[in-house]
């Protein structure tokens, strides 16, 4: 019988990952960035800000005296040389984003600030999104920012001040909200954005810790132009988006035991856990890390953890040990809270006892790809029950899956969350398409075969 046993650290948080890069690039000072993801998309980051004339360095080789931990952390580090907000370069060619939607989003709201022109262009699977969300309030603004019948590529035309807007964001999206508040970095006089519902929050908590005049209460959130300053060092948390697929592999594979070290336990982002729980799994967390790069621990719950300037992510051990679920009912505030782990959780709802709905997800299907779609074609396949609507799914609870030839339609996530459920079915699951893990996880696999100790 499969299961999934043992201790281990995560690489680093996505979206965290590639905000240190952006923020470090137009702060003043040079930053160390500890435990940083190398994937596809924080690689297309690094590259853009390359090209526009910002030194960054990978140290991926550690200390030979170093011990484990040591040599994963030097081995995931980045050194950005910061130009300043006024520092960029205009670059000579289209910045190339490849699948990534957070540095497009997030880049078109640094671009509108600058006095040169540039253009942005990503994969087939990033030029069907929508960029409209940005275009408008970018343009509100008084951005120069033009999309292909409102799709990349995004043509951004330089302009020397913006102004500040007081905008409340219609759809429930971090990216756009990022995408406004680094624009309000260059416009004149104090930018507000309001959201809809509560979402991650490292855009925010990062631009304070990189001394930017914020300031958040509830859904509202203010900044002021300011120069920004390097604190010098930065440590990621490992990546609770990564995290959940073996959370819920562990969850579901009888015998099961996992300790997930040092993940960021941002409370926008634990609605994974929350679900879990209330589904009747069996996940602790706790111990939440002082400090960066000390490596000693505090003993405290990590929402009580105080911050020091270097700390400014809640982190902390998750612990999970096999048990049943049972069906509920999922919807409103707490969608955008595990938004990235929904692929996942509906694996996990096949095995649930009883029925799951999860409603309120039509964001779902403006992803990398229509993940509603991607999720359900795959486990109907497998012989699980799920109805699908426009934005809801609803998933009764089956005995066992049959292994299956799966497609990830190219997504990421639909390929990691379908190799959980290949774990738990019977026969042999194959995903065609599954090189696009690298986008988020290139060591995926190979932490699924540690943790499992079988080839997949
Ligand atoms: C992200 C925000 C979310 C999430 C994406 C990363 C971010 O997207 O799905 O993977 O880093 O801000 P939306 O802002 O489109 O909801």
């Amino acid at each position: 019988m499969k299961r999934i046993k043992g201790e281990i650290f995560l690489p680093g948080d996505k979206s965290i990952s590639h905000r240190a890069v952006m923020l470090s690039s137009i702060a003043e000072g040079t930053t160390e960035i500890e435990n940083f993801l190398f994937c596809e998309d924080c690689l297309a980051t690094v590259n853009a800000f390359r090209q526009m004339g910002v030194r960054i360095i990978a140290e991926r080789r550690a200390p030979r005296t170093a011990n484990l931990r040591g040599r994963q952390n030097a081995e995931r580090k980045i050194i950005v040389y910061g130009k300043g907000l006024r520092g960029l370069k205009k670059p000579d060619n289209p910045l190339y984003l490849g699948n990534s939607g957070t540095s497009m989003r997030l880049l078109a709201g640094i671009l509108s600030g600058q006095n040169f022109s540039a253009k942005l262009e990503g994969d087939s699977s990033l030029s069907k999104r929508p960029m409209q969300r940005i275009i408008i309030p970018l343009k509100l603004m008084g951005a120069d920012i033009k999309g292909k019948n409102g799709y990349p590529p995004l043509t951004i035309k330089g302009k020397k001040e913006l102004k500040a807007i007081r905008y409340k964001i219609p759809v429930a999206s971090a990216q756009v909200k990022s995408a406004i508040l680094l624009a309000g970095l260059y416009a004149e006089g104090e930018t507000e954005v309001t959201e809809i519902a509560k979402t991650r929050d490292h855009s925010e908590r990062m631009l304070k810790l990189f001394g930017a005049d914020i300031k958040t209460k509830g859904l509202k959130c203010r900044i002021k132009p300011s120069p920004l300053s390097s604190p010098g060092k930065i440590k990621i948390p490992g990546d609770i988006s990564s995290a959940a697929f073996f959370i819920i592999g562990a969850t579901i594979l009888p015998g099961s035991h996992l300790v997930l070290k040092n993940v960021g336990l941002n409370p926008t982002r634990t609605g994974i856990i929350d679900v879990l729980k209330r589904m009747g799994g069996d996940i602790k967390t706790g111990n939440g890390e002082r400090g960066t790069g000390n490596g000693k621990y505090n003993f405290m719950p990590a929402a009580r953890n105080p911050l020091p300037a270097t700390c400014f992510e809640p982190v902390g051990d998750i612990i999970v040990q096999a048990s049943q679920l049972k069906g509920i009912e999922i919807k409103g505030k707490i969608i955008p809270r595990l938004i990235d782990e929904i692929p996942v959780l509906m694996v996990a709802a096949c095995f649930a006892k009883g029925e799951t709905r999860i409603k309120d997800i039509g964001e779902l299907r403006k992803k990398e790809v229509d993940r509603i779609y991607s999720l359900c074609y795959n486990l109907k396949k497998m012989g699980a029950k799920i109805k699908e609507k426009e934005k809801e799914v609803i998933i009764k609870g089956v005995q066992s899956l049959k292994g299956e030839r799966l497609n990830s339609f190219g997504d990421h996530r639909t390929a990691m969350a379908l190799a959980i459920a290949g774990l738990k079915a019977e026969g042999r699951t194959i995903i065609e398409n599954s090189d696009c893990i690298k986008t988020s996880f290139p060591d995926f696999r190979k932490k699924l075969n540690e943790l499992t100790r079988i080839t997949i």
